[in-house]
């Protein structure tokens, strides 16, 4: 099972950022513990940040057809990357959405996700732990589907 781990914009400063809302691991500590929890659920994961939309719609485009499932932190891009969102659609894999912070009980603005109608899950406000959840989930609807 071939996953593909997508961070957004800003996500390569966890570490440096707002500890109350992000928690204080760095984005290599949480790719390192997806690797073993993928290694425990059998799957292989490719991981990817940007600060740019356009570079993750081209990595979405260029990885689709290889692999099986998205696990995507979209940082800002959350609440109006609708290019995003149409990328995701487009390309008809699972994905599931997972934030560092609960965005429910932010900001106004926080509150709203344009990709929501198109993702099997979101997971919000676990820190590190949404990413290993969202993962969990994932592989588990991916391997649903291939029973059928
Ligand atoms: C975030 C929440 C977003 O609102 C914010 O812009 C981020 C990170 C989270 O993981 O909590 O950069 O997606």
């Amino acid at each position: 099972m071939k996953i593909l781990v997508i961070n957004g914009p800003n996500l390569n400063m966890l570490g440096k950022r707002d500890a109350a809302h992000y928690g204080t691991d760095t984005l290599e500590s949480i790719e390192q513990a997806l690797i073993e929890k993928g290694k425990a659920l059998g799957c292989e994961l490719t991981f990817f940040q940007s600060n740019h939309e356009g570079g993750i719609i081209d990595f979405i485009q260029g990885k689709t057809e290889v692999s099986d499932g998205i696990l995507i932190n979209p940082g800002a891009l959350t609440h109006y990357g609708y290019s995003l969102h149409d990328a995701l659609a487009d390309g008809g894999l699972p994905v599931v959405e997972v934030h560092l912070s609960d965005i429910s009980a932010r900001e106004e603005w926080r509150k709203i996700s344009v990709i929501s109608d198109i993702v099997i899950k979101q997971v919000s406000g676990l820190k590190t732990q949404s990413y290993l959840v969202g993962l969990e989930a994932l592989v588990e609807n991916i391997g649903s589907r291939k029973k059928k």
